[in-house]
Parts: structure tokens; C-alpha cells; sequence
């Protein structure tokens, strides 16, 4: 513990990162016009999603959902819909989110895909 943990600036650098990404991400958007079903995409993610993809896409218990990852390379808007809705495997179904939201968060995976 006396040690300098080498590996925790990095993180904290990368949080930051993610954190500030969203952000602007929210802002264009917001000054789009496009506002409500961006944020949402957003916000919904990290509150429904996060836990087991990581904030930034990266996979944790569910596998890498981010630039490069199979969903980014294989899968279709409509795919990537119904495995909100179905739940495959051992993700839980979302089949209470609506049309919006599920096209807000698939606004939202395709923008992280796509950036960076
Ligand atoms: C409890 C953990 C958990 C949560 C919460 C969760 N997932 Fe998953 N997700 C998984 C697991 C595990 C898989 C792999 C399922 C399988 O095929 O066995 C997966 C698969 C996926 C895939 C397909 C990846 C691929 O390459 O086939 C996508 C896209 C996805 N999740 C998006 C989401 C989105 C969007 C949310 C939020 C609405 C979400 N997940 C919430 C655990 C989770």
C-alpha cells in the first residue's frame, strides 16, 4: 500500500475521458436538435447497461460492445435492438424499454463505435 499504484492516474485519466466524451456528446446533440432521444441514449445506457458493458464500452460480465467489438462490426441496428429487448444468453431482457429508447441507445453504441 506504500507504493505508488502505477495503474490509478491511468484510470482516473480514462473515467475522465469517458465522462467528458458523454458530455459532449450530450451537448452536440442537444444543440442539434436531436436532444431528447440522444440523452436518453446517454443516460440510459449508464444506468441500465454499464454495469456489465463498462461506460465506455469496453465489456466487463457482457462482452465489448465498442469500436471494433462483433455488435460494432456484425451486428445491425435491428439486431442490437432485439438483443435489448430479448436478452440473450445471460443478459436480462429489456423488453420494458420502448422504440425510442432502444433507438436512443443504439444512437448511442453507434456514436461511441464510431469515435475516438
Ligand atoms: C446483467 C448484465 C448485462 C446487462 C445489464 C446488459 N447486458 Fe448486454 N450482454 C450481457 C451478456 C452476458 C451478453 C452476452 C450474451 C450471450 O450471447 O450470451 C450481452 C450481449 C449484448 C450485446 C450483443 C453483443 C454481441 O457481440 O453479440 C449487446 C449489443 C448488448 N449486450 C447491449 C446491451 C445494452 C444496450 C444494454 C442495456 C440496455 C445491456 N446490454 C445490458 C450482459 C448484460
Amino acid at each position: 500500500m506504500a507504493g505508488r499504484v502505477n495503474t490509478t492516474p491511468t484510470l482516473a485519466g480514462m473515467h475522465r475521458r469517458v465522462v467528458s466524451l458523454l458530455l459532449a456528446f450530450s451537448f452536440v446533440l442537444a444543440s442539434c436538435g436531436a436532444s431528447t432521444e440522444g440523452k436518453l441514449g446517454v443516460e440510459l445506457f449508464q444506468v441500465t447497461c454499464a454495469a456489465c458493458h463498462s461506460a465506455d464500452l469496453s465489456g466487463g460480465f457482457g462482452p465489448p460492445i465498442g469500436a471494433g467489438s462483433n455488435a460494432a462490426l456484425n451486428l445491425s441496428d435491428d439486431q442490437i435492438g432485439n438483443t435489448i429487448r430479448v436478452g440473450p444468453g445471460r443478459m436480462p431482457s429489456f423488453a420494458e424499454l420502448s422504440d425510442e429508447q432502444i433507438a436512443s441507445l443504439v444512437e448511442f453504441l453507434r456514436w461511441m463505435q464510431d469515435g475516438s
